[in-house]
């Protein structure tokens, strides 16, 4: 037997790490996406291949050892254990015990660029492995174990990336009500600008942890202006206010600057970004490295073409389209 599943990655446009602190945030499912394929192995350990990645691993049935297939070790300095992690704790929550398989994975989202890559591998190979094993799951059951090995991998981590790469769309999210979607009365042409260095997503929301409790007066009413700043976007958003979503966009990266995650790297995309054209810019994701988000109605060119000048660079569309199965 041969299964597939496929989920999105996801941008963030507004209140990442403040939803951490149960404030909303809007997020846009995006049209690039991490297929997976599962079928039965030849023996009883695991294979796992994501081309893209170089990575060709084996994961021991019996000691959960994950080692290339050519017996070396993979190097924790580079991404491949990080999510190598995923997937296997994604393989280990079915109900039946998941050996002897051949995974492949083919990922067109960039790795540790804020775009939610591992939400996206996480929520696909748990779609196929529940596919595989004929095991019943609702969107809502796998939306919350998604969560749940995000959390077991990486420590802290909001709901929000595993539910937006399962359900899709443009949503509205807060921990209570999960993901509304958003009905938007604009264009959103969006342009992402990659930097070479990964964030670290555990470690940033901890820095701002930190930050909070040496600073509990400062940084407490930064993200209640936060949540202020979300809640009129989503407004700005449905009645169609291009500048207004532009400028708040702006406003947003300086609180997330304020929260000690931006870089200088980060700073140089945001504005070139905006000198070409477009009406707001900003970090996505956890920041410290990873990616800016670029909202350029009109100028979706310009822009695109100012920031590959400087570092990767690509135009992403919404996709309405969750998880598929
Ligand atoms: O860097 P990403 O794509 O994992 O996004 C992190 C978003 C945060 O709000 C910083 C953390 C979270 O879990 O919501």
């Amino acid at each position: 037997m041969k299964v597939r599943a496929s989920a999105p990655g996801k941008a963030i446009l507004f209140g990442e790490h403040a939803v951490v602190y149960g404030k909303p945030a809007i997020a846009v499912a995006v049209d690039k996406r991490a297929r997976v394929t599962i079928k039965e192995g030849t023996n009883d350990n695991t294979e796992v291949k994501i081309p893209k990645l170089d990575i060709d691993a084996v994961i021991n049935h019996e000691t959960g050892l994950v080692t290339r297939v050519n017996g070396s070790q993979l190097e924790p300095c580079k991404f491949d254990a990080g999510i190598m992690e995923y997937i296997q704790v994604a393989l280990s929550q079915l109900g039946t015990p998941l050996d002897g398989l051949k995974v492949e994975v083919d990922l067109e989202i960039p790795i540790g660029a804020g775009l939610g890559s591992s939400a996206a591998i996480t929520v696909a190979t748990l779609a196929a492995a529940a596919r595989y094993t004929q095991e019943e799951m609702t969107l809502e059951t796998l939306a919350h174990t998604a969560h749940q090995v995000e959390l077991q991998v990486q420590g802290a981590a909001s709901p929000l990336d595993t539910t937006v790469s399962t359900k899709g769309g443009f949503v509205y999210f807060t921990r209570e009500k999960g993901a509304l979607k958003i009905k938007p009365a604009l264009e959103m042409p969006l342009v992402v600008g990659y930097t070479s260095q990964p964030g670290n997503t555990g470690a940033l929301v901890e820095g701002v942890r930190q930050l909070r409790e040496a600073h509990p007066t400062i940084v407490n009413p930064i993200l209640e202006v936060m949540e202020d700043l979300t809640n009129q976007a989503r407004e700005s958003i449905i009645q169609g206010e291009e500048k207004e979503v532009g400028e708040l966009m702006n406003i947003n990266q300086g609180l997330l600057d304020a929260l000690g995650v931006n870089t200088d790297e980060l700073s140089r995309l945001v504005y070139r970004a905006r000198h070409a054209g477009a009406l707001g810019s900003k970090l996505t994701g956890a920041g410290g490295g990873g990616s800016i988000i670029a909202y350029c109605p009109g100028k979706t060119r310009e822009v695109l073409e100012e920031l590959e000048s400087i570092e990767n660079a690509f135009q992403v569309g919404i996709s309405s389209q969750g998880v598929t199965w």
